[in-house]
């Protein structure tokens, strides 16, 4: 019998091209380290990241991270988000996975990003992997992952940097009983909604935190942090967050 999967949620670490980089005045490497450190006291079954972990996509970023996680145990999950770069991305960390069996779970992992873009769309094909994974697997409970937010969160600024053709998204959703959490990064904040059977889940990033409900990009004092998500074997999931300082 399978047991439930505890992942950590941990995103927009926005590494700049040099360690010591600086955003909003938050030294990017040394807030994400600190959460590395604070989050290795837990007992997990993987990590699940959800982009924008260079701020300029440079290939350096991604080398200090693949250092800093250098003594986690666990399989590391990750996606790309507006600020990643690919091809550096997959120079240090290979091929990404995009679908994943964690017992009775299975994790799918979607690209949102469209080219020199801040707003995500998911492209044709991979509406279409969505779709034919959900389908492939009915049998198992579906964790979605992307980088961008497929929902309004209240704050107009950055719900125009949001999922343009979430509707498409939700079409594929609908038709399927097994999607139970669709989980994001981009907007630095906490949020955790309810949409039907799916639950709506995001995190604060790593560095700098944008403040809730704000019509404009206003920073939030609150300090960095991660998720934690217990995925039940019937399907629900228990969550939380979790704030370094
Ligand atoms: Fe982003």
């Amino acid at each position: 019998m399978n047991h439930p999967q505890r992942l950590l949620h941990i995103t927009d670490f926005h590494l700049g091209n040099n360690q010591g980089d600086c955003l909003a005045s938050v030294d990017c490497d040394a807030s994400l380290i600190r959460v590395i450190n604070a989050l290795k006291n837990e007992c997990c079954d993987g990590l699940l990241v959800t982009g924008d972990i260079a701020h300029y996509g440079a290939e350096s970023a991604y080398r200090r991270l693949q250092s800093y996680l250098s003594d986690i145990s666990v399989p590391v999950y990750m996606l790309a988000g507006n600020h990643d770069d690919m091809a550096s991305m997959q120079s240090v960390f290979g091929d990404l996975e995009k679908e994943l069996v964690l017992g009775d779970w299975q994790l799918i992992l979607l690209d949102s990003n469209e080219s020199q873009c801040d707003y995500g769309q998911l492209s044709a094909d991979e509406l279409s992997f969505l779709e034919t994974t959900l389908q492939s697997n009915q049998a198992r409970h579906s964790l979605i992952a992307l980088h961008h937010p497929p929902v309004d969160i209240g704050s107009a600024w950055m719900d125009a940097m949001q999922l343009k053709n979430k509707q498409a998204f939700f079409d594929i959703i609908d038709r399927f009983d097994s999607p139970r959490t669709v989980i994001w990064g981009h907007i630095h904040q906490e949020f955790d909604q309810q949409r039907k059977a799916v639950r709506l889940l995001s995190s604060p990033s790593t560095c700098s935190q944008f403040l809730p409900r704000s019509a404009q990009h206003q920073l939030d004092r609150k300090g960095p942090g991660y998720r934690w998500l217990e995925l039940n074997t019937d399907g629900s999931v228990d969550s939380g967050v979790i704030r370094v300082d």
